[in-house]
């Protein structure tokens, strides 16, 4: 008994902790990610209207980050949102791929509310690459394969080879991929640390973009605006 008696305490302190814990994993999203519902078109044109936004997080209700914001992102254009820091930007991105809700107004893609779509549909055709991407850590090869999607994740691994080949070459990555030590094998190392800033958000570009011709134009857009090639 006097072995065991020290330990209640912790024990206890962990059953109420699991209790709160499995709470929150419990939890029923309102976004909820794995959803079947919702449209999912085949097409994405990529037209963008916002209207009205209002939001606050819901941790800060009353710290009201956007505040009857509308906005028009026409697709195939470069739309920059410049402002200060903590003015929303981040969050109106997060906004457009429904991580939160907004308190009012509306998001419209392709003059469609984004409610009105499949919330995993949504996700997978806007993405956001950050300033500062994450790569895993592995060969350049492994981490643009991580952008395949669908029956791509099952083609032979020499058609995905091409597949992945065409993406960089189109995007102006393939020739920088070959320069170094030992191509598409290459270890990005410990944070990719290996590449620089430029390389790794190029690389990123197909991690976060499906490899389909469509987002890799958009890739190349971005990629070459960022790093004037
Ligand atoms: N998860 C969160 N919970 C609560 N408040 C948040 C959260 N994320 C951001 N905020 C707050 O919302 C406001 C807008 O933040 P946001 O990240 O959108 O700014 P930003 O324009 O992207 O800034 P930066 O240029 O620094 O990236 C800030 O006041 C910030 O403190
Ligand atoms: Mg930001």
């Amino acid at each position: 008994m006097s072995t065991i008696a020290p330990q209640i305490q912790a024990l206890t302190n962990a059953v109420s902790a699991a209790f709160e814990l499995f709470s929150i994993i419990d939890k029923e999203s309102l976004l909820d990610p794995l959803s079947m519902e919702g449209e999912q078109p085949l097409d994405c044109k990529g037209d963008i209207q916002i209207r009205d936004l209002s939001f606050a997080y819901p941790s800060r209700p009353t710290a009201q980050v956007l505040h009857n914001l509308s906005l028009s992102i026409p697709a195939g254009k470069t739309t920059a949102l410049v402002g200060a820091s903590g003015c929303g930007k981040s969050s109106l991105v997060a906004l457009i791929e429904r991580w939160y809700q907004s308190s009012s107004g509306d998001i419209l893609l392709d003059g469609k509310s984004i409610t009105e779509y499949n919330t995993k549909w949504l996700r997978s055709n806007i993405r956001l690459v950050q300033q500062e991407p994450v790569l895993f850590s592995g060969t350049i090869y492994s981490n643009i394969a991580k952008g395949l999607v669908g029956a791509q994740t099952t083609l032979e691994p020499e058609k995905q080879r091409e597949l992945i080949e065409e993406a960089c070459k189109a995007s102006n990555c393939h020739d920088f991929i070959l320069d170094l030590p030992e191509g598409y094998q290459t270890q990005v190392g410990e944070r990719a640390s290996m590449l620089s800033g430029g390389q790794r958000y190029g690389t990123s570009c197909f991690l976060y973009a499906h490899i389909t011709t469509n987002t890799i134009e958009q890739t190349t857009y971005r990629y070459r605006s960022q790093h004037r090639v």
